[in-house]
């Protein structure tokens, strides 16, 4: 835990899914709140009995009871249903909560008009590896929100993912990176393992190493201070395997086809983000 801005406050989280119960499982197993201080919600009676037989949180069908005993919302509902979990609450969220919202595409401006201008919001944009504790997580606001407000947000997504604040005008480009990057990951590894499988090597054996090794990089990556240029040198000796290599994956246009990969989902969430 990097900071105790969680200390006594009650967190209340509208909807229990599953982005919800890996935040929850995060703060419970980093002991950053007791599970006596999360209370969650959920239209799915069989969904409560399970969040609250796994984890004894306390959980609820009322939303309106829910958000009067927390301190802090954690928004947690599909987009398509944010307008009917916000409206009865509306009267309740005074200035003294904050709310921290994960729902796709819902911005800050349109959480104020359903909240109020007075309302503490942090709008996120997490993905799916904060399933295994290595998500990443961006963070944006608006009007009144504080530094506190914010280090609250960065508590609650510490034990389970790495955290940036960005400009609210750069949460389609957090999508088309981070919120739809696992999936190209995903892609990369597979296509990485067909290769192995191709020259030979056992599917399972293939897709073991093609997914450590992407770990592997990326933590050099992340740890090392080097640029990408440079890591990526320390592996391409003169006339070797690897040059032979990127020679090919820059022929087929890798590169410029994970720039547009990012750039179409960016754009796409801006088109969604309209409709709404
Ligand atoms: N999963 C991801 O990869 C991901 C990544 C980033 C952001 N997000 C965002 O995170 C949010 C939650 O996603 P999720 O995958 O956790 O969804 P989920 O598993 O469907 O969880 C949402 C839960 O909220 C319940 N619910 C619906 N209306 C409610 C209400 N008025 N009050 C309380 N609970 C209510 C839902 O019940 P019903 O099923 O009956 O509606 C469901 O059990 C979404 O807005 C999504 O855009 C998800």
């Amino acid at each position: 835990m990097t900071n105790n801005a969680l200390h006594g406050k009650r967190i209340g989280f509208i909807g229990a899914g599953n982005m919800a119960e890996a935040i929850i499982r995060g703060l419970l197993e980093s002991r950053t709140v007791p599970a006596e201080h999360i209370t969650a919600s959920d239209v799915i009676p069989e969904r409560l009995a399970f969040m609250q037989t796994t984890y004894g949180i306390e959980t609820t069908d009322d939303n309106v009871a829910l958000v009067s005993a927390a301190d802090v919302l954690v928004l947690a509902v599909k987009p398509q249903v944010v307008n009917q979990a916000l409206a009865p609450i509306h009267p309740h969220t005074d200035g003294a909560k904050l709310v921290i919202s994960i729902v796709a595409g819902l911005t800050v401006a349109a959480m104020a008009n359903a909240l109020g201008s007075g309302t503490r919001i942090i709008r996120t944009v997490p993905n799916t590896p904060v399933f295994v504790g290595e998500g990443m997580v961006a963070l944006a606001s608006d009007g009144p929100a504080t530094g506190e407000d914010y280090a609250i947000a960065e508590a609650i997504f510490d034990p389970v993912a790495r955290i940036v604040s960005i400009e609210e005008k750069f949460m389609d480009a957090a999508i088309g990176v981070a919120g739809s990057g696992p999936a190209y990951g995903f892609l990369i590894i597979e296509a990485l393992a067909d290769g192995g499988v191709k020259m030979g090597l056992p599917r399972p054996v293939a897709l073991e190493m093609a997914a450590q090794t992407l770990l592997g990089a990326a933590k050099m990556c992340l740890e090392s201070g080097r640029h990408t240029g440079q890591l990526k040198d320390m592996v391409t000796s003169p006339g070797g395997t690897t040059i032979a290599a990127l020679h090919k994956m820059e022929a087929a246009g890798v590169r410029s086809a994970l720039m547009d990969a990012v750039e179409a989902a960016t754009r796409r969430s801006e088109e969604l983000g309209r409709k709404n």
